[in-house]
């Protein structure tokens, strides 16, 4: 039929890379004592602002937490992507709404069902994300895709920025983009830990588009340029 050949049909493969590169700067390696200026020199380049919190139980570490999460939200409009990397994650989803966060990531470690969290944020006005860490598989969360925004495969232990990004973790992400696509979901599948501009076509070709990354932005000599390296990386 002469019409088939001037609509375009597009092949699968290329279906799958329309899918939108979000860069989330971890602000655990940023300035503290200069947060907001440190913000404000990435805000034009970045899609959200990655917030680590940490309970010392969940993970051996303490970070951040509400008053710092207030203190941002006077000075920049930007989404914040809050993983929390706690016990009971659940108790602070006011507290965090209340302060200005606009997304939730919660553990599949400490959630084996997050529904209780998906009703409470949704009343809440946040979206929800389930995480994973390198060692859970994605199985884990497989049967929850449909009922969250995010999900976010560590490719760290979490608990500290700076660490080495571990590879092994890809062929979950490729599994779950698969799950993802299948089902035709917007799911965003994101990865945290090591990245950088080096390994963010790695990433995203195994079907990560929402990229954390805290050193490679914060601790560079010019973090504008850092994103747009990893911009360029997939292009
Ligand atoms: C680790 C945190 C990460 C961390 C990433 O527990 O979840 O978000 O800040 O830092 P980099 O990019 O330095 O590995
Ligand atoms: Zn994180």
């Amino acid at each position: 039929m002469f019409w088939s050949q001037t609509i375009p049909v597009m092949p699968p493969m290329l279906r799958s890379h329309m899918r939108e590169l979000k860069i989330a700067p971890s602000i655990l390696a940023a300035d503290f004592a200069n947060l907001g200026a440190s913000v404000a020199e990435v805000a034009d380049v970045v899609d959200m602002l990655h917030v680590d919190v940490m309970d010392g139980h969940f993970v051996p570490n303490l970070t951040i937490g509400m008053p710092v999460i207030a203190a941002l939200r006077r000075v920049t409009d930007l989404p914040f992507d809050c993983h929390l990397m706690t016990t009971n994650a659940i108790d602070y989803l006011p507290a965090l709404a209340e302060a200005g966060a606009t997304h939730v990531t919660v553990h599949a470690e400490v959630y084996q069902d997050p529904t209780p969290v998906v009703a409470l944020a949704a009343e809440l006005g946040l979206t929800v994300g389930i995480a994973i860490n390198p060692i859970t598989p994605p199985e884990a969360i497989a049967p929850f895709v449909e009922d969250v925004t995010m999900l976010l495969v560590m490719s760290v232990e979490p608990g500290f920025g700076g660490q080495t990004f571990i590879e092994a973790v890809l062929p979950k992400v490729e599994t779950l983009r698969k799950l993802v696509d299948s089902q035709g979901l917007g799911t965003d599948i994101e990865i945290d830990g090591g990245i950088s501009p080096a390994n963010t076509r790695r990433v995203w070709d195994a079907g990560a588009n929402v990229l954390v990354a805290g050193s490679a932005v914060f601790a560079a000599d010019d973090p504008v340029a850092a994103v747009m390296k990893m911009r360029a990386a997939i292009t």
